[in-house]
């Protein structure tokens, strides 16, 4: 049977702005839904990317004294590194400054333009001479003046392409109204129906006062207003309008497409990508996640508060996996999550070194001291039938809900199933005893049920925890012997895997960190 298809997408990172653990987010979740995906058999392929054009890059490009191309190959080639070192799985990495992105655009904004869904029009608002930059009335200073330099502004009047919003509201609408899972959590749905019932304004979808973007084929002293340029990267990666191979399959024809975005950028996504896609012809075909932010104590992450927490520095203090574990479990559905070094390492001593790795190390120190590191499966004992009766009820149950929350990004509520079970697999080593099991040679078969159960639920945990923590699951799997037939989600019911043998001495997973100390070694604040 063909496999079904899966098209996973980050939004692609501003090549003026820094990744910090803030904004990986959205990155390190996308990776935990793509390995969920191809492990739950999908044909998955994951795109991220950067969003080079526009203003910003052009003049930063020339303070830095480069052609814009130069400085955004620099950051392209820095972030991708960044993406390899906390191991994201992504298939693809688009640019906007590649060409066949660009040209596809180009023959997009003319397709539109040609149909009169785009039209050239007159632009009237604020602008600062200066900054060569229009501004909004509720980004003014006082006295209407610039928000960067504080000159005053003034009225201009540009000429300018608009895409007609306005026409395909109600159709829009009326898509939202018959998909109710399209944009996800309901808040976030809510939040777009409200906006739209506003009242959408045609949007300014081109710009003539800087040069670094696409340019209108037809009218070239126009470039695309980087936004229309940035969402079409979703297709143009697949060959739209080029090779249309993938672009069929994995969208036309495809099963699922995801993307996931912040909350910040949640109009765009909702409103003016399935606008363009339905006035392109185009099956809307994606559900939309948004996520929250990941702040600060003291808010917002920001250069200028100081506060900014770059994930290689959270990495090479803790490890990769902590802070993967850290981000996925400290993000709720619909709200804000929150990073500080205190709660981090509370939740890294509570959840990784305690219970966790706590579970790893006591299982494989008594298998090694009752059976010389092998078990295999035996008929459950009646001595233990509650407690295994239980533990296999809290799995099924817990593998079940892991499932659902997957598949509808909730990946905090996943991470939550998982320790439900290892929470529980802690207990039922103080319920059945097997230290005291073991001083009666007639209980050794109890004694064995207890470990199996033991290793099958550690397993079992191990293949759940595999999108999230990539690391510690392969070291986990070799500790147990558990070899790649093992690993997968055909095989997570318990009792699948019937013999064990187990590595001779557990490796310590995760180090108990003393707060004071880590204060002491790197003066955190946050
Ligand atoms: N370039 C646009 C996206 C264009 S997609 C067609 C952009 N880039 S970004 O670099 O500013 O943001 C990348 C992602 O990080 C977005 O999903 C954004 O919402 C997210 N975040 C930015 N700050 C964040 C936090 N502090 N916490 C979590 N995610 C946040 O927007």
């Amino acid at each position: 049977m063909e496999k079904k298809t899966c098209y996973i997408t980050t939004p692609i990172y501003y090549a003026s702005g820094e990744v910090h653990i803030g904004n990986s987010y959205s990155t390190i979740a996308c990776d935990a839904l793509a390995r969920y995906k191809r492990l739950a058999g999908y044909d998955t392929v994951y795109l991220t990317g950067m969003d080079e054009h526009g203003q910003k890059i052009e003049e930063a490009a020339k303070k830095a004294g480069v052609e814009p191309q130069e400085f955004v190959d620099n950051i392209a080639s820095k972030t991708s590194d960044l993406w390899k070192e906390l191991k994201i799985s992504n298939d693809g990495f688009i640019r906007t400054s590649y060409d066949y992105h660009v040209s596809a655009v180009q023959k997009m904004f003319e397709k539109l333009l040609a149909q009169d869904d785009i039209y050239l029009g007159s632009y009237e608002g604020n602008y600062c001479v200066a900054c060569e930059s229009f501004f909004t009335k509720t980004q003014l200073g006082e006295g209407e003046t610039c928000p960067d330099c504080g000159a005053k502004t003034r009225i201009v009047k540009e000429e300018s392409y608009f895409l007609r919003l306005k026409k395909y509201e109600k159709q829009l609408l009326d898509y939202i109204d018959a998909h109710p899972d399209f944009i996800m959590p309901l808040t976030r749905r809510n939040e777009v129906i409200s906006f739209i019932k506003q009242g959408l304004e045609d949007l300014c979808v081109s710009r003539t006062s800087y040069k670094w973007g696409v340019q209108v084929p037809s009218n070239p002293k126009h470039v695309i207003y980087v936004w229309i340029d940035a969402l079409a990267n979703y297709i143009t990666y697949l060959g739209y309008n080029n090779d249309e191979t993938n672009f069929k399959k994995y969208w036309l024809d495809g099963d699922e497409v995801i993307h996931v975005v912040g909350k910040d950028i949640l109009r765009f996504h909702a409103i003016y990508w399935p606008i363009m896609l339905m006035a392109l012809g185009l099956p809307i075909k994606f559900k939309l996640y948004a996520h929250g932010w990941i702040m600060m104590s003291g808010g917002k992450m920001s250069k200028s508060k100081g506060n900014v927490v770059y994930p290689l520095t959270v990495k090479e203090r803790y490890g990769l996996d902590p802070l993967r574990f850290y981000l996925c479990k400290e993000m709720p559905t619909t709200e804000d999550g929150l990073f500080t070094y205190e709660r981090f390492i509370e939740q890294y001593n509570v959840y990784l070194a305690n219970d966790l790795g706590n579970l790893v190390s006591r299982s494989i120190a008594m298998v090694n001291k009752y059976f010389g590191g092998s078990i295999e499966k035996v008929p459950n004992t009646d001595l233990n039938k509650d407690a295994n009766n239980e533990l296999e009820r809290i799995i099924s149950e817990n593998v079940a809900k892991y499932h659902e929350c997957m598949q509808s990004f909730q990946l905090q509520n996943a991470i939550n199933a998982i320790f439900e079970i290892v929470g529980f697999a802690n207990k039922y080593i103080d319920l059945t005893t097997p230290w005291a099991l073991a001083k009666d040679e007639n209980l050794k078969n109890e004694l064995n049920d207890c470990l199996y159960h033991l290793l099958e639920t550690l397993r079992i945990v191990t293949i759940m925890l595999q999108p999230f923590m990539v690391e510690t699951t392969i070291t986990i799997f070799d500790e147990l012997g558990v070899d790649k037939d093992y690993q997968v989600f055909e095989k997570i019911a318990y009792g699948a895997k019937t013999s064990y043998k187990v590595i001779e001495k557990a490796i310590v997973l995760f180090k108990r960190l003393d707060l004071a100390e880590e204060y002491k070694k790197y003066g955190i604040s946050e």
